[in-house]
């Protein structure tokens, strides 16, 4: 394992829907099929030391997808969410999600928040689910949030800086990432992170994400170890 590992790895989980096609077997079996790639990005990430990693679990326009398939996907955060409780304290991670989780069911509402503070005080590994998340959907919360602020006189628009900028959004306090990760070969960031993503170091495989194995997620640790990064500059 190279010397130098990203801090923060997100990951754009994408293919469970054609791993699943290609067996004859149903959507959401693809996606419990995925739910099993997390567990090994989790355990590769308390492994290397990389202390946040933020999944794409479940974006605005997968609302759009049938009924069936949305409640299936819910029921899985719960059970995951369920099962995993106990794990994430004992082993120092700490939960966090992005998105508006008020638009998800109250049940996934509660887990989220049960499991969010009964892990807030680890801090080995910050483990991110962005639900219901939408990259232009938060930089328009977080233009909203400084218009009142303007227009109540907290903020003039001198104050107006990009770190200003970054504070409203979801991920205020978080590191930016480092590496992104997408599965399925698609060469495209589907309304993820997009303030975020400015500079960040970009892997792709042609793996569907049930497919991931912890050696792809070192694979891509090793991508990123050999890249060079000069944020703009020379
Ligand atoms: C993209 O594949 C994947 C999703 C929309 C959902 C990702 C969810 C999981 C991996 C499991 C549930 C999450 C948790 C946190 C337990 P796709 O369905 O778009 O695949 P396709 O492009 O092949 O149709």
């Amino acid at each position: 394992m190279s010397a130098v590992v990203p801090k923060h790895v997100a990951i754009i989980m994408d293919g469970n829907g054609r791993w699943a096609q290609e067996r004859g077997l149903p959507r959401i079996a693809g996606h419990e099929a995925g739910s099993k790639s997390i567990e090994r990005c989790v355990q590769a990430c308390l492994d290397t030391g990389v202390q946040y990693l933020t999944l794409y679990a479940f974006s605005s326009e997968n609302w759009k997808r049938p009924a069936l398939e949305v409640n299936a996907l819910m029921l899985l955060l719960e059970n995951f969410l369920n099962q995993k409780r106990d794990e994430m304290v004992r082993e120092g991670i700490r939960l966090h999600h992005i998105g508006r989780i008020q638009e998800l069911p109250s049940v996934c509402q509660r887990k989220l928040r049960e499991v969010m503070d009964a892990t807030a005080a680890n801090t080995k590994l910050h483990f991110v689910l962005a639900l219901s998340y939408s990259g232009r959907a938060e930089i328009v919360d977080a233009v909203k949030s400084l218009v009142r602020d303007t227009a109540a006189g907290t903020v003039s628009e001198a104050d107006i800086t990009p770190e200003l900028i970054a504070s409203r959004l979801n991920t205020a306090g978080m590191p930016d990432p480092d590496l992104l990760i997408r599965t399925s070969g698609e060469m495209r960031i589907s309304n993820f992170l997009l303030w975020q993503l400015s500079y960040t170091e970009i892997h792709v495989t042609k793996k569907f994400w049930p497919d991931f194995q912890r050696e792809d997620f070192l694979a891509a640790l090793e991508d990123y170890a050999g890249r060079s990064r000069r944020f703009g500059g020379v």
